[in-house]
């Protein structure tokens, strides 16, 4: 990858393309960076169908790297946005020229996962999105980060509440539905970047442990005090970890040349 990469920003759930503000600028020196809003996330508004399937959105992210002429792209996906990128690597493993996993898992959700989201999918509109987002965010965010950065617990608070109810529930019946993906990972030939923190309160060490031993060439990167939004609580770290792995992406280390 002699040129500079394309770096494609996948937003977890119920979030939008602004939860990369802190990545977007500075990662632009190294890749052309695209956050886009997923379907019916943000500001996008195209149609969202009742059940909204990893599938379907990894489709609309083939469909704008076919608009822009785009051939290969180094998908990065947080939580939800990795579920994305596993489909999109199970659907279109040519179009991928690297991956990185953040916050996020490659298992299908058990009975209690898929109860809950079907919770969700009836929450969003009974009890709204104002009220979802003051009881996500304390999973979302670590508590010291909560406590030393209300300025940016507002801005995620308001990220959540401003979210349309009707692409929350779609998402959470398509989350509910999406298959285990650790296979995919296995036919892998380039280095998989796994990112998670410590503090991470909705996904377990352990599922970023399974996606690093799922892929033949992987780094699994631990920063230490991050909660599930790692990019928003340590951009440095994580713009820094993905620095290093464009790099190992362009130059393999002697030891994993083909
Ligand atoms: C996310 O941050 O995208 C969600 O927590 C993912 C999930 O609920 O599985």
């Amino acid at each position: 990858m002699a040129h500079r990469p394309t770096l494609l920003l996948l937003h977890g759930f119920p979030l939008d393309r602004t939860l990369w503000d802190g990545q977007v600028q500075a990662l632009s020196g190294v890749a052309k960076v695209i956050a886009p809003d997923l379907r019916g996330f943000g500001n996008d508004q195209r149609p969202v169908p009742d059940v909204l399937t990893m599938e379907a959105l990894a489709a609309d992210i083939k469909d704008l790297l076919d608009d822009r002429g785009i051939e290969r792209a180094v998908l990065c996906g947080l939580s939800m946005g990795g579920y994305v990128a596993l489909a999109f690597l199970h659907l279109w493993p040519e179009r991928v020229a690297g991956l990185v996993l953040a916050n996020t898992r490659g298992n299908r959700d058990d009975i209690h996962g898929r109860a809950a989201r079907q919770r969700m999918a009836e929450d969003v509109h009974s009890k709204g999105m104002a009220v979802i987002a003051r009881g996500m965010v304390p999973n979302l965010l670590s508590e010291a980060f909560r406590k030393e950065r209300p300025d940016e617990v507002a801005r995620i608070e308001a990220m959540i509440a401003t979210q349309a109810p009707h692409t929350a529930a779609a998402a959470a019946l398509g989350m509910r539905i999406r298959p285990g993906r650790l296979d995919v990972l296995a036919e892998v030939d380039f280095p998989v970047l796994v990112i998670t923190g410590d503090q991470d309160a909705l996904m377990g060490l352990d599922s970023s442990m399974a996606l690093s031993a799922a892929a033949p060439q992987s780094t699994l990167h631990i920063i230490p005090g991050a909660g599930h939004l790692s990019n928003v609580e340590q951009p440095e770290a994580f713009n820094a970890a993905i620095i290093g792995y464009l790099k190992e992406l362009q130059d393999p280390p002697p030891d994993r040349e083909p």
